[in-house]
């Protein structure tokens, strides 16, 4: 008698591009709104650039002249409204919740980019925050609220997470958040002239070991 053959279980995989995005994304965590901001809120988020250069520089890729002005900002915010609408990328800033998320202060940022459908499902992770908000567990509630929206309603199965071999920090939250190291990739970002090593790291859906 012929045995049947198993097979594993398949992925499933959600269309490509995912039903375009128009409404505005607002996650809640215990002490934040994690939320898109229209172009209006160009001050807000530029008045956090300003206060964090020094802090955030070292660790960006090199930035635009006008990048400290409102109208970089502004363009910027339409842009990141047209990128989510296609499916490229979903920007989301920090609010303290104790103000209504459309005039409090911006005190940090994260982002899925580069959002790949098809066989990937992937999205790489960014993230800052505010030197003063260091220390107390607001990042990573943050980056916890992304991955939940990124691994539920977004469907993805792969966040994929990059940071400097030195910036001890970031590789604490990453870990904090359950994602682990895959490897190094060499000399591959330019910040502040120089090509710089980048540790990379992912998380996969829950669940996606057992699939
Ligand atoms: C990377 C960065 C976001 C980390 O910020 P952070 O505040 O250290 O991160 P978390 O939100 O995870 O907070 C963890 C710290 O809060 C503490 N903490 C306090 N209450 C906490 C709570 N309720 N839950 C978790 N951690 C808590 C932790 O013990 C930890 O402190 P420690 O650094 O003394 O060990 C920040 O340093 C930053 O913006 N750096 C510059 C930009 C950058 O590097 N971006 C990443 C590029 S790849």
């Amino acid at each position: 008698m012929k045995r049947a053959r198993t097979s594993p279980p398949r992925a499933s995989v959600a269309p490509f591009p995912m039903r375009p995005e128009s409404s505005q994304v607002l996650l809640t965590t215990p002490r934040l709104y994690v939320t898109q901001l229209p172009p209006d809120a160009a001050a807000r988020v530029l008045t956090y650039h300003t206060a964090n250069r020094d802090h955030l520089g070292p660790v960006s890729p090199t930035r635009p002249d006008n990048f400290f002005t409102v109208t970089w900002w502004r363009s910027r915010l339409a842009q990141d409204a047209e990128d989510w609408r296609r499916g490229l990328a979903l920007r989301l800033f920090l609010l303290p919740r104790e103000s209504p998320p459309s005039f409090g202060p911006v005190i940090g940022s994260v982002s899925l980019s580069d959002i790949r459908r098809g066989a990937l499902q992937c999205g790489e992770l960014g993230f800052g925050l505010d030197a003063r908000h260091q220390g107390l567990g607001l990042m990573s509630e943050a980056v916890h609220a992304l991955c939940d929206y990124a691994f539920g309603p977004l469907g993805l199965h792969r966040l994929q997470a990059n940071h400097l071999p030195d910036n001890h920090r970031s590789a604490a939250v990453l870990h904090r958040v359950g994602f682990s190291v895959e490897g190094l990739a060499r000399q591959s970002v330019l910040i502040d002239g120089r090509w710089r090593d980048h540790v990379l790291t992912a998380r996969l859906a829950p669940g996606a070991l057992e699939r």
